[in-house]
């Protein structure tokens, strides 16, 4: 399918601004990643002040690293990709500029009140309710803008990175606002309008579909533009992706109670959250297998496109946390695996290697077009970047691995007489090394973020954009 389009055709602003952002807010929110992870190394670096204690600064690095980069990376590519793939402008500069600048403001107001202590202490969702009230209207004015541009498309179809980027709008705004429904007693404190295990269980569905469908869904939709535009390969099955899409999300939306195995919640509930759980292995790995066959018969790029390689490595990782998911997902697993460090290298096997990973080789993939240059400034710190990367991602799940089958079995241990073998504080001692061992990981990581910015401010520097808007002229869009 090719179509020329009118020079004027995108509005590659509020992507560029997105993009950047992207780099900048996942240096600052993993940098804060290997600050956390040395607390647990070194407990000295909590400087016995309450607003860089370890319990203040844990929610400040989730937020930054899946709301500000996720989010950054998530607004940036479905901007670019609706537009292309619908072959139209967005719908609104000016409501594009405002999620952009209302999703910034989100984030500084997180920066400020997260380390000063105030929170809902619901985890994910910590933001207290104006900040949250602010983050709701961003999020419905993208949907807007999204949507509105998906009406006024001049293609056909839709094409189906699309769909998956819709469902996370959809869902992700659905699951905020009920989660969110609370009672405000001053500025800065609200309480939550469910109580006991209703409220978990809200807290969890909400937790769960954050995964599903912040951290999954809209990277797939990332998935099923970037992986066929860098392989240049149309995407293996068009038939298997409308099927992995409903499946995907009919399915994910009952697993919540995986979290709360062993609680008071109903012992239903959890064995449903813990079947659905299982079953989700399937549209799972149907989805991976469509994005890795994609490569076929181009396989041999993977030697000299580094790119690609963070393309096809992070769907290897979305394979292995989506096996290791349902298997946790367990009652019996999660009794050993619930509460250690095996959940943690769970999330960041998933985190690092799925969702940075794809995000990471997204932006690599569209800095250059956004800014009117033929390719990144160097190939070769893309790779060092790539192999930082994955060396790094392992380097933490392994340590997470050891260090939470270790913590299991020991809290489980029980001697003849029936006390237990070991106390808390020796498992602590034992999980020492591979706390190093992650902080090491994380550095890994964070390092080649480093890298990545320096390469972009280099293209950046010599670019172009308006060359890179003319340059649309004579664009052929469509990712099939
Ligand atoms: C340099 C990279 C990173 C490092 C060193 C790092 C480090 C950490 C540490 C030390 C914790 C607390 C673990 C604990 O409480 O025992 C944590 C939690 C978490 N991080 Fe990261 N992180 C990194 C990147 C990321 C990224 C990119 C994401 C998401 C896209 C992410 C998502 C999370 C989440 C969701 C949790 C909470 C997990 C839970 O409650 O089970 N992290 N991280
Ligand atoms: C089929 C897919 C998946 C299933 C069935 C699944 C299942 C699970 C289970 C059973 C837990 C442990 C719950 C507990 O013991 O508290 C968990 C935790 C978690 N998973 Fe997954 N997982 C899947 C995929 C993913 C992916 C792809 C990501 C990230 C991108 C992810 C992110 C997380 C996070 C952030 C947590 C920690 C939540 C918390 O306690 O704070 N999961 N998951």
């Amino acid at each position: 399918m090719s179509t020329a389009i009118s020079p004027t055709a995108y509005n590659y602003k509020v992507v560029r601004q997105f993009a950047i952002m992207t780099v900048v807010w996942g240096i600052l929110g993993m940098g804060l990643g290997v600050f956390i992870a040395s607390q647990l190394v070194w407990p000295e670096l909590n400087f016995g002040l309450p607003w860089t204690s370890f319990g203040r600064l844990r929610p400040l690095h989730t937020n930054l690293v899946i709301f500000a980069f996720g989010g950054c990376a998530l607004f940036a590519t479905s901007y670019y990709v609706v537009q292309r793939t619908c072959q139209t402008r967005l719908i609104s500069d000016s409501l594009a500029a405002f999620t952009f600048w209302g999703w910034q403001a989100v984030i500084v107001g997180a920066i400020v009140t997260l380390p000063l202590g105030y929170t809902t202490t619901k985890e994910y969702a910590e933001l207290e309710w104006p900040l949250a009230i602010l983050l709701a209207i961003v999020w419905v004015t993208y949907g807007l803008v999204f949507f509105g541009t998906i009406t006024k498309r001049k293609t056909k179809h839709i094409y189906v990175g699309n769909w998956f980027y819709g469902a996370f709008i959809v869902v992700t705004a659905m699951l905020h606002i009920v989660n969110h429904a609370s009672l405000p007693v001053s500025f800065f404190k609200s309480y939550s309008a469910y109580a006991g295990a209703t409220d978990a269980m809200i807290q969890w569905w909400y937790g769960h579909n954050a995964v599903g469908f912040f951290l999954t869904t809209g990277f797939l939709g990332m998935m099923y533009y970037f992986v066929p535009k860098q392989a240049e390969r149309p995407i293996y099955s068009y038939r298997l992706s409308i099927v992995h899409f409903w499946a995907l999300i009919t399915l994910y939306i009952w697993a919540g109670p995986h979290h709360l195995h062993y609680t008071a919640l109903p012992d239903w509930a959890q064995s449903l959250g813990m079947a659905m759980s299982i079953i989700l292995l399937a549209p799972s790995w149907g989805g991976m297998i469509n994005g890795m066959m994609t490569l076929s018969g181009a396989w041999h790029k993977l030697r000299t496109d580094p790119i690609l390689r963070f393309l096809v490595v992070s769907l290897a990782f979305y394979g292995m946390s989506t096996f290791e998911g349902p298997m946790m997902a367990i009652k019996t697993v999660n009794s050993l695996s619930h509460y250690t460090d095996w959940t943690i290298g769970h999330v960041h096997a998933g985190a690092l290697g799925w969702v940075a990973m794809i995000s990471i080789g997204a932006i690599y993939h569209m800095i250059p077009k956004l800014f009117g240059r033929a390719q990144m400034h160097s190939i070769g710190l893309i790779n060092a970047h790539f192999w930082l990367a994955t060396i790094g991602t392992v380097l933490y799940i392994a340590s997470m691995w050891v260090n939470g089958i270790t913590q299991g079995l020991m809290w489980r241990a029980i001697n003849d007489d029936g006390t237990l073998t070991y106390s808390f504080v020796e498992a602590l001692q034992a999980s020492h090394p591979g706390f190093i061992v992650r902080a090491l990981g994380g550095a890994f990581f964070a390092t080649g973020m480093l890298l990545m910015a320096y390469n972009v401010w280099r293209t950046v520097r010599a670019s172009n954009p308006a060359e890179a808007e003319a340059a649309e002229q004579i664009a052929v869009v469509g990712a099939h």
